[in-house]
This record gives C-alpha cells, structure tokens and sequence, in this order.
C-alpha cells in the first residue's frame, strides 16, 4: 500500500520504516528541515537499536523516502499515519495543535478518498475534531475516514515492539476503514482488535496509565518492605508468579521517566477531570513517583551525611537503558537538587551524553564508569544499563574515595556487594 507517516519522532519514524519493511511504499514526513536532510543521508536523528539498518535497506530498495512536502506526500498516499507530537501544557493536558495543523493540511491537499490514521496518543474525543478539522478545509466534498490506530512500542526496543505487539488496536467508523487497517498489518500476522475510535484512544491513556499504576505500586510496596527488612525483589518475583499479576513492570526504583508515562498520565488525569470523572487514583501514582526521587536523594544524604562539597558519580542518566532520551528522565531532578545543595557531579551514560549536556549543565562527564569512580564520595546508579550492571566492583572499589553505592535500579544482589565491602542502599531491600 501506498502509505505517508507525518511526524518522524520515535512513533512516527520507527513506524515509517517498519511499514517499508513489510512490504509497503512509505513517504516519512517532517517539517524539520534539518532532520528530513539526515534522514536523507540514510541517518536515524535517535539511538534506537536496528533502526538505521533496516532504513538504509528499504531506502536502497526504493520502498522508504523522507520528505518535507506534506502535500505531495498526501497526493501520493492512499492512507495518511498521523504521527506528531502532543506535547504536554502547564495544565497538564495535551496539546493538540500539531495535530490539528497536520488534519489541515492533509484536507487541503486532498484530491482523492484517503484514510487518515491517528497514531500519536491523544486524549479521547480527538478523532471527532480530527473528523471535523478535515471537513472544515476540503475543498471539495471528497470522501475520507478518520481512524484510530494507538501505538504500543517502547524506546529502546521500538522496531523489536513493532514486528511482534501483543496487539494493533484500530479504532475505525467504517468496513472500509477497518479492511485498509487489517490489510496493512497483514504481514505481522497479530491479534487485532477493532474498536471504536474512542475506545482505541482510551484503550492507549489507559494502557500507558496502568502500567505507571504498577510501578507506582511496587514503589509503594518497596517502601514497606524496607520499614520492616523485607526484600521488594522477592515480593515482585512472588507476585509477578500469579497470572493475573505477571511480573513484568514490578521493578522498584527511583520511578518512571520519559516523554510518555509522565505526560499520559497528566492527559488523562486532564480528560476524566474534563469529562466529570475524578481519577484521584492517578494523582496518588503521580505522587508516589516524585516521592522515589526524594528517597533516592535522602538515601545518598543518608550515607554522606553533608552533601556539599561531595563529588557524587552517576551512572546512567537515561530514563531507561537502550535509548539516549532523557525527557523527563529523573536523572535530572535528582542531579539538579544533589547540585542545589553543593555536590559536586561526575556522570556517565552510554548514549545520552549529548542530550544531558543539553539539560544538565555544570556536570562532568566521563567516558567510563571508571572514570565517573576515581575519587568519587559514592555512586549513584539511575539507569540499567548492561555496561553499568556489568562493571568491574573490585576496581570501581578501588577507585571511590569511599565505597558507597547507592542502587535506584536494584541492579546488585546486596549481600554479594556488601562482602566486598561496599556500604550498599537499593530500593526496597
Ligand atoms: C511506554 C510504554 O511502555 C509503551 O507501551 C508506550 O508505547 C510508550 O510508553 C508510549 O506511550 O510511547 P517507554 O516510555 O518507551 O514506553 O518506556 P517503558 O519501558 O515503558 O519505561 C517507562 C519508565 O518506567 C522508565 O523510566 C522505566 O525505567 C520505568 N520502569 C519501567 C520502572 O521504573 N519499573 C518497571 O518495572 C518498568
């Protein structure tokens, strides 16, 4: 099928260049100049694992183009994947003006029936004034329909995510809608469910939200378990045994970051509350998340005492491992206030060095986690990396001013770090 994704952020682009791979002719589209001529150049702008291999492969065989012309893009195009951010207001709802300017000009252009496909995650209610956007700019009365299709892939594991999902939702109002959908998922031969379009764009805020209530929870739970010495490790596993449970998403830590958990969940605190319907469960997950950055801190107060003056070394400053994202990473809460009170910063990260330089300024950083330990007061670790979990303790030991590891990611088995002599904080534990 002929197909154009507008918006080539980590959605938008992943999705691009996994709809060529399965055999479709795709048309990415952007506004920024600047990263449609990277793209050109058969670069990916983010880090995310087998994205540039399978790009340069499907540009090669002329199934994947980039493209700044929107209009030429929606002329050549049977179904239009709208894929652009929603980025969150003081308010705590979403912007929807991207959106609103893409549904535009996609009606503007128009010389033929199209399918126009929502996939950035937007509150309940946006398809209609998708709907509505598009017959206010027609020109003529050509025949189109709006469609839901939420995405579920994950940084860091997004083109993994998209060949295998444990599900594609589309949202459609019409056979038609839903036939073009089916046809172009074909290939991944997945469960789909067909819904209306609200309810796939419930089903995308609610899926997002349960998920941050997870983590919320067992973050709760940590908290208990290390009030009376029990281990949250062995509670997740335990609980994660049950079926209804599962264990994925049980992992305590200093809580959920990035552009999504953060922003979905204020959205759809901002649609319930719109709608009539206060969701104060959500607030509390809310308030749990900032709480583990707090005990976080006083956990490395705790062990230091007097933070000014401290040189404290970080490892791992993404919000998770796999992906050099830092938005809304807690990293940068957590560096910001150790700063406020006079530490001094070392820090490595694998591949969000240069987006922390962006946001996180006054920090040293290094190269290797060695170099973040030589002379260092202790060690903060914020992110999972496989390089971080892997690290040489003997020598890390040898290199700390004083042998302090406090673990916001639980990434070591206590007692094994404690006999080689570390003072060792994790979550829970
Ligand atoms: C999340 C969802 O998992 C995707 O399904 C969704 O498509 C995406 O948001 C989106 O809406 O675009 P993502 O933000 O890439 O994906 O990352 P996750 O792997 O979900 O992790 C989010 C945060 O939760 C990270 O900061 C991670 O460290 C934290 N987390 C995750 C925990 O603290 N504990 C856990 O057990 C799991």
């Amino acid at each position: 099928m002929k197909l154009s994704v507008i918006g080539t952020g980590y959605v938008g682009l992943t999705t691009g260049v996994c709809f060529s791979e399965i055999g479709h002719t795709v048309i990415c589209v952007d506004n920024d100049k600047t990263k449609i001529a990277l793209l050109k150049k058969n670069k990916v702008p983010i880090y995310e694992p087998g994205l540039e291999e399978i790009l340069r492969k499907n540009v090669k065989n002329k199934r994947l183009s980039f493209s700044t012309n929107i209009k030429e893009a929606v002329k050549k195009s049977d179904v239009i994947f709208i894929s652009v951010g929603t980025p969150p207001r003081e308010d705590g709802s979403a912007d929807l003006s991207y959106i609103e300017n893409v549904a535009s000009e996609i009606a503007k252009n128009m010389d033929g029936y199209k399918l126009i496909v929502d996939k950035s995650t937007v509150p309940v209610e946006t398809g209609e004034k998708v709907e509505l956007t598009i017959k206010r700019n027609l020109k003529k009365n050509i025949p189109s329909d709006v469609a839901s299709n939420p995405e579920f892939l994950r940084e860091g594991s997004a083109v993994y995510d998209t060949f295998n999902p444990d599900r594609v939702v589309i949202g459609v109002s019409s056979k038609k809608a839903e036939d073009i959908l089916r046809e172009i998922y074909k290939p991944l031969k997945t469960k789909i469910l067909v819904t209306d379009i609200k309810s796939a764009e419930i089903i995308k805020h609610a899926s997002n939200s349960f998920l941050a209530t997870k983590i919320s929870f067992i973050n709760a739970v940590a908290n208990i378990c290390e009030r009376c010495g029990a281990d949250v490790e062995k509670v997740a596993e335990g609980m994660g045994l049950d079926k209804r449970i599962g264990s994925a998403f049980l992992n305590a830590g200093i809580g959920f970051g990035g552009f999504c958990f953060p922003k979905d969940l204020e959205a759809f605190l901002w649609i319930s509350e719109k709608l009539g319907y206060q969701f104060d469960l959500l607030k509390n997950v809310r308030e749990i998340n900032e709480y583990q950055k707090h005990i976080f801190i006083k956990k490395i107060e705790d062990a230091l005492w007097i933070i000014k003056g401290k040189t404290i070394g970080i490892l791992g400053l993404a919000f998770k491992p796999n992906t050099d994202d830092m938005r809304f990473a807690p990293s940068i809460d957590i560096i910001k206030t150790l700063q406020k009170e006079g530490a001094r910063i070392k820090a490595f990260d694998p591949k969000a060095t240069e987006k922390a330089k962006e946001v996180l300024k006054n920090v040293v950083y290094c190269k290797n986690p060695y170099e973040v330990a030589k002379d260092a007061d202790c060690l903060a670790i914020l992110t999972e990396w496989d390089e971080i979990k892997s690290i040489d303790l003997k020598k890390i030991k040898k290199l700390l001013k004083h042998p302090i590891i406090i673990d916001g990611r639980n990434i070591f088995e206590p007692k094994e770090v404690e006999k080689l002599g570390f003072i060792y904080k994790g979550i829970g534990r």
